[in-house]
């Protein structure tokens, strides 16, 4: 099928080159120009495990291009993958989205499927149709479905060619063959609901997945206090069926671009409708404060960071991404700095980024983790990046000033220190305090 994928960011692009590995004619269409250049060359301009390779295998399915009157006038379905950022109340900013559609109207010359792929409040699709059909210029129909993504930056390539589910948000007959047909060739089971059911879908899917990872993290700060370890608690937990043993891994919080912003995004519209979504609001809490704990914790060891070396292990939101969004670094780091530490940080893609975040010609950024640690006074962890959790931890003794490692990540084995020499805290275990062993 001829279809056109609006907006490149991990969402559309993802989406625009597995759709292509399909067979599918996929034109990608951004704004930015450069990128579209790079695009062009058969480069992904973000990091994403295995996407260049796709790109580059599927290149003659693909076409990427600035030129959205092209992209839009005889595609057969059209995928709006743009951004939904958060505003200043949590709600969600569509002016991406808006200017998406209005583009559309303008220039769509065929009967066609609109694709609400971005996360948008309930209730969007409906406005966007109905905008389409106030400004459409051309004589032809124009559906508009929504069809969530679910995919996870670092294995997104994945979650979308072998997706857990592919939602079908449309009442209508045409636009659910059309998209039966687009993921024909996807193994995965495919579900038609109400196009509000669907946008509802995904809000859920997210905030729950963020609200079983704020429970696990207060039941790891109570498991710190009553002496009980985490990882076993939650060991014994995953084996229930209806609880199941994935995303309970306790650490220092979740970032990335769409919990944090999807949590907001559903306690600002259940406010908006005079709701309340106490469990969510109280995630969003918890979270907040969760990323602050390694700090706290530190506190015991110095009372303030004055003019310490202190190293940072990881500041990407989670490993594989280069991606910063909400990372619990943003946080910390910061308040370091603030403190006056003289810090050091080693992550093996996100610097680049963290420096544009964070601009701050102190902050020294280290190639190798050897490096970052030397002379330490105390060394934190914030992702667990596969370099930091096969690192042979006896370095820490060897080079730090200060053997102190507080692991947001719990990236190691409680045994691993015992009678290292080395002190170690993590989230919902009892401290390793060997250092003067
Ligand atoms: C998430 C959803 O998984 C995906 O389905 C949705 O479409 C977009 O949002 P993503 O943000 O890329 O994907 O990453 P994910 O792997 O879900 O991790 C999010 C955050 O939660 C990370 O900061 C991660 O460190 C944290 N996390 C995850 C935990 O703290 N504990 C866990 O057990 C799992």
């Amino acid at each position: 099928m001829k279809i056109t994928v609006a907006g490149t960011g991990y969402v559309g692009l993802v989406t625009g080159v597995c759709l292509a590995s399909k067979g599918h004619q996929v034109t990608c269409l951004d704004v930015d120009e450069e990128k579209v250049k790079t695009m062009q060359k058969g480069i992904s301009p973000i990091y994403e495990p295995g996407l260049s390779e796709l790109m580059q295998e599927y290149m003659d399915n693909l076409t990427f291009t600035t030129d959205y009157t092209d992209a839009y006038k005889d595609a057969e379905v059209i995928f709006i993958g743009v951004g939904t950022p958060e505003k200043s109340d949590g709600s969600a900013n569509l002016s991406f989205v808006y200017q998406v559609a209005k583009q559309i109207a303008r220039t769509a010359e065929r009967d066609c499927v609109v694709v609400l792929k971005s996360t948008v409040p309930i209730g969007t699709n409906d406005k966007i149709e109905q905008y389409i059909h106030d400004k459409q210029i051309h004589d032809c129909r124009i559906y508009v479905a929504s069809n969530p993504e679910f995919l996870a930056q670092g294995t997104a390539v994945r979650d979308t060619l072998y997706a857990s589910r592919i939602v079908i948000g449309t009442d209508e007959k045409y636009p659910a063959e059309v998209l039966m047909h687009v993921y024909e060739k996807f193994d995965a089971p495919k579900i038609n609901v109400g196009r509000r059911s669907a946008e509802m879908i995904k809000y859920a899917s997210n905030d729950f997945l963020a609200l079983k990872i704020s429970y696990v993290n207060e039941i790891a700060n109570l498991c710190e206090t009553v002496g009980a370890n985490v990882e076993e608690v939650t060991l014994g937990m995953g084996y229930d069926k209806r609880i199941g043993n994935h995303f309970l891994n306790a650490g220092i919080g979740y970032g990335g671009s769409c919990f944090p912003k999807d949590t907001k995004a559903l306690s600002w519209l259940a406010s908006f409708n005079d709701k309340e979504i106490r469990t969510v609001k109280a995630a969003i809490e918890v979270n907040d404060s969760q990323k602050l704990k390694l700090i706290k914790k530190a506190r015991k060891y110095y009372d303030d960071f004055l003019f310490l070396n202190v190293a940072v292990l990881g500041c990407t939101f989670k490993p594989g991404t280069d991606d910063l969004r909400e990372a619990p670094s943003l946080v910390n780091v910061p308040l370091l700095l603030e403190d006056g530490a003289y810090v050091r940080i080693w992550d093996p893609v996100g610097t680049e980024n963290f420096k544009k975040r964070i601009p701050n010609g102190k902050i020294k950024y280290c190639d190798t983790i050897e490096e970052a640690i030397t002379d330490a006074d105390i060394c934190f962890i914030f992702t667990e990046w596969d370099e930091v959790c096969n690192f042979d931890i006896s370095k820490y003794k060897k080079l730090m000033r200060r053997p102190i490692v507080m692991d947001g990540r719990n990236c190691y084995a409680l045994e691993q220190f015992e009678g290292s020499g080395i002190t170690y805290g993590s989230i919902g275990r009892k401290t390793i305090n060997s250092t003067e062993e």
